[in-house]
């Protein structure tokens, strides 16, 4: 099985998890885009469901798919939050934020009852760090931000668009890219990088995530933290 098809799989059971009457918040990156259509197609059948997005993208394309989408001040409480992750450690710390919409993706994910993570069995990790942790950074405090990421040995860099401007997230701020290569203890570098002022939020989520839905040739199998 490929990556896509395991990717297509998982987003197809947890579009399954969905019912009628739900309010779900809706990921971001490729795995949340497979299960966004799903659940479009079970909208075409009939499913009655309120939805938040957490990035515009998918907030257009749940709209384009018939979705009915609300903001988050509109419905400010959700049953369930679907999307996937970069990186699943022990205890279900995930690394996320690869697509650059971490900050909108932990606003949903706390708004949610449940959080339930959808990846292929590639992003199972023992210690997670080897994906590069965005932080995002408020655009007038980077030079600052990144000399004390720097200082912490998280080799920060900006996040760059094809045309080397820097990149800008739905909410207007900078990513630092930090090439941590290994995190060992997920909750003190989360501590660390959230003391430095000017940081908006990072990419490591912590004691968020209810259940893992992990993709491979064998199927679809859950995680519990
Ligand atoms: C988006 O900002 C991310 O957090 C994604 O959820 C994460 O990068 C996983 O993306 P894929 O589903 O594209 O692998």
């Amino acid at each position: 099985m490929t990556q896509d098809e395991a990717k297509q799989l998982v987003a197809q059971r947890a579009a399954a998890l969905v019912e009628d009457g739900m309010d779900v918040g809706l990921g971001t990156g490729t795995t949340s885009t497979m299960f966004i259509h799903a659940l479009g197609a079970r909208v075409k059948a009939g499913l009655k469901i309120r939805c938040v997005a957490s990035s515009d993208a998918s907030h257009n394309l749940a709209a384009s798919l018939g979705i009915n989408i609300l903001t988050l001040p509109e419905l400010p409480q959700l049953d369930l939050y679907i999307d996937g992750a970069d990186e699943v450690g022990p205890q279900l710390a995930l690394i996320k934020g690869g697509g650059g919409a971490l900050l909108r993706e932990k606003i949903v994910a706390s708004a949610s009852r449940r959080f339930v993570v959808v990846v292929d069995s590639t992003k199972l990790v023992p210690t997670l760090g080897r994906f590069p942790l965005p932080v995002e950074v408020i655009r007038m405090a980077l030079p600052l931000v990144q000399r004390q990421l720097a200082d912490l040995d998280l080799n920060p860099s900006l996040r760059r668009q094809p045309d080397g401007s820097p990149y800008l997230t739905d909410e207007h701020n900078y990513i630092l890219t930090c090439a941590c290569r290994s995190i060992p203890d997920p909750e003190r570098t989360a501590a660390h990088i959230r003391s430095i002022v000017g940081v908006v939020e990072h990419g490591l989520f912590l004691h968020m995530a209810s259940t893992a839905l992990i993709a491979d040739d064998d199927g679809v199998r859950e995680l519990k933290p």
